[in-house]
């Protein structure tokens, strides 16, 4: 999506990323009255009791800025829960730093690590902020494609791209978005063996870390030899259905914190303090309620990959998070995703991404066929986009 000569003003390394497909869809979703099943983001709002916390903290004053480094409050229960979750030990004061979401998180992170030139390992295809925040940071990125159907990847297409001399870090999303792919622990192991012997550093992205239906998450950071070496991201919006809370942190050994820490101070300097108290409190949630989410996406799921199997879709069922991606083939033999995409809001009244914008724009053939579903959404809205997908011809 290069649309850099509409945008002269425009640093040359952000060129490439002007318009996102997620705004382009919505407006279009807008336009049309369509079902969004594009955008990520869930139809209804998360627990009323952690917005009455936040609403009462406003209330009560708790409105000034609150420590750079995240209120206490938040800092100790995310130790909390990675030590009862993962068994990972952190010390909240020096290990533990909040942000603006997770996407901060990792503008932070390889704004702090990157020294311009150095080549960021990822997976392909990859959640859109990395490439963008590698590029901010002088950084390349340096990509490993997935196979569909269980998103697989080459071990030696990873050690090649792991023993590149500029490799400086790994950047790991597990669960990952788009594909709803759970890394297995042999599949880390690779990562994490990669990592030690070329000494890489690790970012794990693991917002999806509680929206799991097969397998188990293993942080990358559990594995022999990689908690000191490994920072690891997260964010109360998937877990808590509050995705425009944006109070996301970043846990690792302290010098590496302190690290994100100096580059976080002079983007945002702090987070939304009344957010942070209502997201703790989530964090504290006894673990079924918590994994309860999950069970009620995992029908959601069912409704949309069968309904989409039924149309004639090769459905990739996603072992995680609240996206399932199909082959767009045996529907629309000649269209690319794209166009399909572009199309649909039209002729059927439904919104989806292609998952193309997930990969590397000089690659165009890459994921061409693959569209991208949204499920987090109400089981009325998600038979509703059935029945207008069924009414689509090409
Ligand atoms: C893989 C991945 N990482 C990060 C984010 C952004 O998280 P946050 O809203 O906490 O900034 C998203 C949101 O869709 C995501 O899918």
């Amino acid at each position: 999506m290069d649309d850099g000569d509409a945008h002269p003003v425009l640093a040359e390394r952000l060129r490439p990323f002007t318009t996102t497909i997620f705004a382009t869809m919505s407006e279009l979703a807008t336009a049309t009255n369509s079902v969004n099943l594009g955008q990520g983001f869930p139809d209804t709002d998360g627990p009323a009791e952690l917005a009455e916390i936040a609403a009462e903290a406003i209330r009560h004053g708790d409105n000034q800025y609150p420590p750079s480094a995240g209120i206490p409050e938040l800092r100790r229960a995310v130790a909390t829960h990675q030590r009862a979750w993962y068994g990972l030990d952190l010390d909240p004061d020096t290990e533990v730093l909040v942000t603006v979401g997770a996407t901060e998180a990792i503008a932070a992170t390889l704004l702090a690590l990157c020294e311009p030139g150095d080549e960021v390992v990822m997976f392909e295809p990859s959640y859109d902020s990395y490439a963008a925040c590698a590029s901010m940071a002088g950084a390349v990125p340096r990509l490993v494609r997935l196979h569909p159907p269980d998103w697989t990847f080459d071990p030696n297409e990873l050690a090649a791209a792991a023993a590149r001399p500029r490799a400086r870090l790994l950047l790991l999303n597990t669960p990952h978005n788009p594909t709803g792919k759970v890394f297995t622990v042999d599949e880390l192991e690779q990562a994490a063996a990669n990592c030690r012997a070329h000494d890489l550093l690790a970012v794990t992205d693991e917002v999806y870390e509680h929206l799991v239906f097969d397998g188990a998450h293993v942080p990358l950071a559990t594995l022999p030899g990689m908690r000191g070496r490994t920072l690891t991201i997260s964010s109360g919006g998937k877990t808590f259905s509050f995705t425009g809370w944006k109070v996301g942190w970043v846990s690792g050994s302290a010098p590496l914190v302190a690290a994100v820490r100096a580059a976080k101070q002079f983007l945002t300097y702090t987070s939304p303090a009344p957010l942070q108290l209502a997201v703790a409190h989530g964090l504290g949630f006894p673990p079924k309620r918590i994994a309860g989410l999950a069970a009620e996406l995992a029908a959601k799921r069912e409704l949309l990959c069968g309904g989409l199997a039924r149309l004639g879709y090769t459905v990739y069922r996603p072992s995680a998070t609240y996206f399932a991606t199909t082959d767009i083939s045996a529907v629309a033999p000649v269209l690319s995703a794209l166009d399909f995409c572009l199309g649909l809001p039209g002729r059927c009244g439904v919104v989806a991404v292609p998952s193309s914008v997930f990969y590397d724009p000089a690659d165009p053939g890459a994921g061409r066929n693959l569209v991208r579903w949204a499920f987090c959404k109400r089981d009325a809205v998600l038979r509703d986009a059935i029945t207008r997908l069924a009414s689509w011809a090409p």
